[in-house]
């Protein structure tokens, strides 16, 4: 990786010595003869690697030197050069941030190594900030991380139905952010400043279900002590959010799509009816079409529902968008715990790009968790993620079901065309998810005749 080098020596002979090591190599060299001018090349030019003498005669020292390349704001890693003598102060130097140190005489096999290290180390540091300069990029919609194509085309839907009142079903397997979708739907429209009500349908009996819904009159039942207002006023101008709506009892259903249709209310116990102005998401990670088939879901209450339907794509069909989220959940815990956000290796970010993700976002989430709270280093290195992420998976894309009988090229044809779309057509991860080498991938689809 060649990078920019910056040289700093007062004594001409060392500094003609150290340009001439780097002579040959793929780096750009800079030199300087004091730590005023190393100052100013530091300012004018996007320097990656500094190597400073520790003692520079009557001006800034090297430690100087250092303080300025800190306070850069894209810092240089800085390798110090110290005298027998100065030791102790390049050891102080190393507190203060320098990457490392060389004792003199210098040893040019070392130099070449501790210069391949930082330069290594900055790659990352830069890679991160690009990384970040994506995210900034593509957090255009509230809350919701990736850009990769399937995701774009969720974000080209949010904006078109955003601002409209349509109810919107959300579907997903579990931990592909459905919820986040919903919020940030709320968000791009024109409601966002009235409340974002969501309700966990699953998680409360159908009694209770019932008057966290739609409220109750006081005596309505055993412990209404006083009238209590429902989800569904409580959201009113804004946005209710039915989680898990797969889950809802039949009796249930059928009092919902009352409030779908006449968009009013009765609270339990109560005959008033109140009209509620409130835009319906709802989400299930059920196959709601198989419900409806079995009859455990009212075929009304479903098409009310399925105005507008936004599917998200499992995470292992969008890999692409596994940095971005690792960066993403690495800077959340860093700020919430006040640490720096480490920096990912590649061979650690290549094993979670790999792996399958059953879980999805959650489980990515949980796993960098768990990760963060253990790491004791600045790089997240392989033996840092938890179990059972060394192996890649050969998980396909989704949604394959093939008729017996069909021709095996068919098959084959069929399947790489959408594992391929499912990596976005990068054919390393595609040859990776079907462990195959990329060259036989290559082969296979120029025998069977694939455009990409
Ligand atoms: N695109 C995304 N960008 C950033 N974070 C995400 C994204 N998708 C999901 N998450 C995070 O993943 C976790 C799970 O998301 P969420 O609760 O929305 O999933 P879900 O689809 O509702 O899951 P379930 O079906 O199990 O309820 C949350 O911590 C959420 O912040
Ligand atoms: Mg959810």
């Amino acid at each position: 990786m060649p990078i920019n080098l910056l040289l700093v020596d007062d004594q001409a002979e060392v500094l003609d010595g150290l340009k001439l090591v780097f002579k040959k190599s793929e780096h750009e060299v800079f030199a300087a003869s004091s730590g005023e001018q190393a100052v100013q090349i530091l300012n004018s030019e996007r320097i990656d690697v500094v190597l400073t003498d520790f003692n520079l005669g009557a001006g800034m020292d090297g430690l100087a030197v250092l303080r300025h390349a800190n306070a850069l704001p894209v810092p240089p890693a800085v390798i110090l050069l110290t005298a027998f003598g100065t030791i102790e102060g390049a050891v102080e130097a190393l507190k203060d941030g320098a990457f490392n140190y060389l004792t003199k005489p210098v040893n040019v096999k070392e130099l070449r190594a501790v210069i391949d290290k930082a330069s290594e180390h900055n790659l990352l540091i830069r890679e991160n900030q690009e990384l970040r300069a994506r995210i900034d990029r593509h957090f255009n919609i509230e809350g919701m991380i990736g850009e990769t194509s399937q995701m774009q085309q969720i974000y080209e839907k949010v904006r078109l139905i955003a601002p409209t009142k349509a109810s919107v079903l959300i579907l997903g397997e579990s931990g592909t952010g459905k919820e986040v979708l919903a919020k940030a739907i709320h968000q791009a429209s024109p409601r966002a400043r009235k409340p974002f009500v969501a309700v966990h349908c699953a998680a409360l009996p159908e009694t209770l279900l019932e008057s966290e819904l739609f409220g109750h009159e006081r005596g309505a039942f055993t412990g209404a002590v006083s009238k209590r207002q429902g989800r569904f006023e409580l959201a009113s101008g804004g946005t209710i959010f039915l989680d898990e709506i797969g889950e809802i009892p039949l009796a249930m259903q059928v009092k919902l799509l009352r409030v779908l249709e006449a968009r009013e209310i009765q609270r339990v116990g109560g005959n008033e009816t109140v009209s509620v102005d409130v835009r319906i998401l709802a989400a299930t990670n059920r196959d709601l079409t198989e419900e409806v088939a079995e009859g455990r879901f009212r075929e009304d209450l479903f098409y009310r529902l399925n105005v507008v339907s936004v599917t998200l794509p499992p995470l292992r069909v969008r890999r692409g968008d596994i940095p971005l989220l690792v960066r993403h959940f690495l800077e959340d815990f860093a700020r919430d715990n006040n640490r720096d956000v480490p920096e990912v290796s590649r061979e650690a970010m290549e094993q979670l790009v790999n792996y399958h993700w059953p879980g999805n976002v959650r489980e990515l989430r949980n796993i960098m968790e768990n990760t963060f709270v253990f790491l004791r280093g600045k790089t997240i290195l392989p033996e840092n993620l938890p179990a059972g992420f060394s192996k890649p998976t050969a998980e396909p894309a989704e949604g394959l079901a093939f008729p017996l009988g069909l021709p095996l090229e068919q098959v084959e044809t069929d399947y790489l065309k959408r594992t391929l779309a499912a990596c976005d057509g990068n054919r390393t991860r595609a040859a990776e998810s079907l462990c195959i080498s990329r060259r036989t991938l290559q082969r296979r689809i120029k025998e069977l005749g694939i455009e990409d």
